[in-house]
């Protein structure tokens, strides 16, 4: 056997979702801590800046040259070599939020105990229904007072249509939140010491068993709670089926504090045997098997103008099988021609190093003069095939376009049709009286601050943007089997069509789209644009 199929077996390669202050971060340093990583929590860097307004972000990126929207930490536990993407929540959300998930083999959802499911886990949580990718429940924040522990896994059943299977179960929360009872192992996991979250602390295992013990330990009334709550627990919780989490139907279910440590290891142990390696990816040709032994590997963002002396871009990739060596030639299958990708590199929380290989299953990100767009695929020379497509995720605000300087149309058409093609902004059309207008939609609002600052920066062309009211995008999925033109629509309703043609239909109101789809026998609309 090569030594490249077990280094790719050791990887686990995952996203974190979550609604901005659930804990995402914190939870990723807690894990850092634990894989020995840093020493004490309390010094990852990229939250202050993911904290900041819209302002200075731009500021930010220039200065620091990269933004934190790029980092992928990549670290050592429990021999398994994981990789974690980011997956930014705050104010710089964007369509790049969603692709990071294209490139995740499976991601942990991040909620908060008090609050349960929020706006953006909802979102993210879409799209990893969409790829049917493995989904692990941490409800954090357990040492603040908590929603009842059989709500919040009602409300996750319910609101994201995911059936959830409590792996542990937090005994007591807030003030009495005393630890975990793991059913696995029918034992109580109690915390202390953990010198406020800075340090692992210590970890005290008392089994179910020991009845005296434990009720030495957490008191009568945490006792009988706990032993009534798992009874019930027995009787109504779904069975934990590997298969059924494998295929995204069944999220196992955690709980802890990432502030305080209680859980996170337990949660990290359980998670890196749930998940699984990488594995086979859909292209073309059929499966390809990442232990296939050549390389591939697909390009899921790219990021311009990092460095503004440079104006470079990086594209970022996901490696899908084989190994890969920097300097070795490999075919870029859009482009038609072999290749070396420049300057390789991975990125660690904010810092960028040149990488000496990389397996299936890692991100990197290597040097684009302007070649490579999203979705392409990167193979061996000789091979040819295309991994499937990312799909253009719908955008949720909309704005005209004016140019305010028509002598610049030039400029202004090459500008806009560069940043689209990068994936920042998606633009449309429309026809009104012979005019043709420009719209753009963008998935986080923070986009159209980067487009009017790009335009001005890197294209000398001023625009102005009037936001527009909808909020609804709709791709017609059938074009060909419906006459567009004279669609029953509502009066909110607005056609437009994108970059490649394709018409759609933008609506202000959410019950619209159901209206056209009853006023319209067999129209058939997608929130997702497959390319
Ligand atoms: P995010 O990346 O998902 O946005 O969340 P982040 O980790 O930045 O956490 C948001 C806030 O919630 C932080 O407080 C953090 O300390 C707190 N937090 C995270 N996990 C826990 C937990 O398990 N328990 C409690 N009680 N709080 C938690 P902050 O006040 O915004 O920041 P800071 O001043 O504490 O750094």
């Amino acid at each position: 056997m090569t030594d490249y199929r077990s280094e790719i077996e050791k990887r686990r390669t995952f996203a974190i979702i979550s609604h901005p202050d659930a804990g995402k971060t914190t939870l990723t340093e807690k894990f850092l801590l634990y894989s020995g990583t840093i020493n004490t929590a309390g010094s990852v860097k990229g939250k202050a800046t993911a904290k900041h307004a819209v302002s200075d972000w731009m500021e930010i990126e220039k200065e620091r040259g990269i933004s934190v929207t790029s980092s992928v930490l990549q670290f050592n536990y429990g021999g398994k070599c994981v990789n974690i993407l980011d997956t930014p929540g705050h104010q710089d959300f964007s369509e790049d939020t969603y692709r990071t998930l294209m490139a995740a083999d499976s991601a942990v959802m991040v909620i908060d105990a008090s609050k349960g499911v929020e706006a953006q886990t909802r979102k993210l949580f879409k799209v990893c229904g969409m790829r049917g990718i493995p989904v692990f429940t941490f409800i954090n924040k357990m040492d603040r007072d908590a929603n009842d522990t059989f709500d919040l896994a009602d409300e996750i059943e319910k609101e994201l249509g995911i059936a959830v299977c409590p792996v542990n179960w937090p005994i007591g929360s807030g003030k009495s939140f005393k630890g975990v009872y793991d059913r696995n192992e029918r034992a109580v996991f109690l915390f202390s010491d953990t010198q406020k979250g800075t340090k692992e602390g210590h970890v005290e295992k008392i089994s179910i068993d020991d009845e005296s013990a434990l009720i030495a330990a957490i008191g009568q009334d945490a006792y009988d709670k706990l032993t009534e709550e798992l009874e019930l627990l027995d009787g109504a919780g779904a069975e934990f089926d590997q298969e059924r989490v494998d295929r995204g139907e069944l999220s196992p279910m955690f709980f802890g504090s990432a502030l305080t440590n209680f859980g996170v290891e337990l949660f990290l142990n359980y998670f890196l045997q749930m998940t699984k390696a990488p594995l086979a990816r859909k292209s073309d040709q059929g499966q390809i098997d990442p232990f296939c032994g050549d390389f591939s590997a697909f390009v899921f963002k790219i990021q311009a103008n990092m460095n503004k002396a440079h104006r470079d871009r990086i594209a970022f990739m996901r490696i899908c099988s084989g190994k890969f060596d920097p300097g070795m030639e490999v075919y870029h299958v859009q482009g038609q021609k072999n290749m070396r990708l420049s300057q390789p590199q991975q990125m660690m929380a904010d810092e960028r190093h040149m990488i000496s290989e990389a397996y299936a299953g890692d991100i990197i990100g290597v040097f684009d003069p302007g070649i490579f767009s999203i979705g392409d695929t990167l193979c061996a020379p000789g091979k040819k095939f295309a991994y499937e497509g990312i799909p253009t995720f719908a955008p949720e605000h909309f704005a005209r376009v004016r140019q305010m300087d028509t002598m610049k149309r030039k400029q202004f058409v090459k500008g806009i049709d560069q940043i689209a093609q990068e994936g920042a902004i998606q633009i449309f059309r429309e026809l009104t009286g012979g005019m043709e207008e420009v719209i753009v939609g963008v998935v986080g609002v923070l986009q159209f601050d980067v487009l009017l600052y790009r335009l001005r920066n890197e294209y000398n062309v001023e625009i102005a943007l009037e936001r527009l009211p909808y909020e609804h995008i709709r791709w017609i999925e059938n074009a060909a089997d419906v006459d567009v033109e004279h669609l029953v629509g509502t009066s909110d309703m607005k056609k437009i069509t994108d970059l490649k043609g394709r018409p759609l239909l933008l609506f202000i109101n959410s019950w619209s789209v159901g209206m056209v789809l009853e006023r319209n026998e067999g129209l058939k609309l997608s929130e997702f644009a497959r390319n």
